[in-house]
């Protein structure tokens, strides 16, 4: 029996089986790549799902977190407070769009970040509604699961939620919804649903993770703003998985040129250590009475470490320029493989957050699940570690490190396209013959 199959036994018999797992067990990882207990190699693909946008390990990274672990790891920003934690902010109030003053929160996880940016968000405002958008995912407490606009595997049987939650419809051109339709379907909830006065935050994703790598056109995002901005709702941009330097700038809605009043982030601004953050105007974040916000682990020192390293990392490699190009191999590999595979019916996404969706048949655009599920497992069997998504589980998203050497690239490049072809060409001879 391999180690594999043995880790994946016990694991079955001591896990939930809620845990969702591939059957990977790593051993060591570096940059892009995996190996796992059996000695396999992988090229990564999924990078701890956008966390390490700075590859495993980078030496940055390492050298940062070990000074650190000298120093000290944990006291409790609340109990005795350290240094790195306000340059830390210091640092992001600079970096997040925005002409104005800004402060920034420490905490651990994206859906953590989200809570307290709807916390926030409700003290300044006095107002307690939320809006959402289908297709978005936010997390996996319960008011970021009411958040949430994917049923499957995030919702299912985990309810009741949250009140004063609301979904709109988010552009989706490929699926047939437009700019207009979407702002349409937020002006009928405004009219059917919730008075737009009771609404403290529009909290959006610039470009959909979870929801199948759906970029947010700028006429939308335009358009939230001056909607915020006449009722006094605050927008917030969710960029745990969009943010730090994955779409080729340093937070995703950069590209539309629009600012939001609070910044929501976490998975690569720690790279590979548990770290979120709000950030947004000071006059809002400085809403609620001292004591109302924080928690034992927010902003751990070691964690803190990393993040300036990441931060040094991004400037001092060019990672937001690296994003671009990673992202335009990807995409013109992609798009070449999309004319001869039909069934890839829509290759999208920005910078190096690139995703293609599989249909059944493309004049009907339905979802091919089936097919994802299969070539999924057929990459990881040739090396190359792949994650779905997509509100129906028919989007192959892309997530390399944005530190991948080009030659690591071309190989896993190589790796999908025979993937695709294996998958989806057999089935099309099939179908012919
Ligand atoms: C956009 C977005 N927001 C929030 C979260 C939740 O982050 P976490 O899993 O760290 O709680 C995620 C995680 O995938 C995400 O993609």
């Amino acid at each position: 029996m391999s180690k594999s199959s043995e880790l994946k036994s016990r694991k079955a018999a001591a896990v939930p089986n809620g845990v969702g797992t591939k059957g990977i067990y790593v051993a060591k990882a570096e940059n892009s790549e995996i190996w796992d207990v059996d000695g396999r190699r992988y090229i990564d693909f999924a990078a701890g799902i956008a966390v390490l946008n700075t590859g495993h390990r980078h030496p940055k990274v390492m050298a940062a977190v070990a000074e650190q672990a000298q120093a000290f790891t944990h006291t409790c920003f609340h109990v005795t407070p350290y240094e790195s934690y306000v340059r830390l902010a210091e640092r992001l109030n600079a970096l997040v769009p925005g002409d104005f003053a800004k402060k920034t929160l420490f905490l651990n996880s994206g859906a953590e970040a989200v809570e307290n940016a709807i916390k926030i968000a409700r003290y300044h405002t006095k107002r307690s509604a939320v809006i959402a958008f289908s297709g978005g995912f936010h997390g996996r407490t319960l008011l970021t699961m009411a958040l949430t606009g994917k049923v499957m595997p995030y919702k299912r049987g985990f309810g009741p939620f949250p009140a004063e939650v609301f979904h709109a419809l988010f552009p989706q051109p490929y699926q047939g919804v437009t700019t207009e339709q979407a702002l349409a379907d937020l002006d009928r909830l405004f009219h059917a649903d919730v008075d737009p006065k009771s609404v403290a935050a529009i909290i959006i994703e610039p470009v959909q993770g979870e929801g199948g790598f759906n970029v947010a056109p700028a006429e939308f995002l335009r358009a939230l703003r001056r909607l915020c901005d006449e009722h006094g709702i605050m927008l917030i941009a969710d960029e745990v998985q969009g943010g730090m330097a994955r779409t080729g700038k340093m937070f995703s809605i950069e590209h539309a040129g629009v600012t939001a009043d609070l910044v929501t982030m976490a998975k690569g601004l720690g790279g590979g250590f548990p770290l979120s953050a709000v950030t947004g105007r000071a006059a809002v974040m400085d809403a609620a009475h001292t004591g109302g916000l924080g928690g034992t682990y927010g902003g751990h020192p070691i964690s803190i470490a990393a993040a300036h390293a990441v931060l040094d990392v991004i400037e001092s490699e060019d990672l937001c320029g690296r994003a671009a190009r990673v992202g335009q191999k990807m995409r013109s590999r992609l798009e070449g493989l999309a004319k001869q595979l039909p069934r890839i019916g829509d290759v999208r996404g920005l910078g190096a957050m690139v995703a293609l969706e599989l249909v059944k048949d493309p004049k009907t655009k339905e979802p091919d699940p089936e097919a994802t599920v299969s070539i999924l497992a057929q990459a990881e069997a040739r090396g190359l570690i792949l994650l779905s998504c997509g509100t129906a589980a028919n989007v192959v998203r892309l997530l390399a490190p944005l530190t991948i050497p080009d030659t690591v690239l071309e190989e896993g490049l190589n790796v999908l396209a025979a993937t695709l072809q294996g998958v989806l060409g057999a089935e099309a001879a099939r179908a012919v013959a």
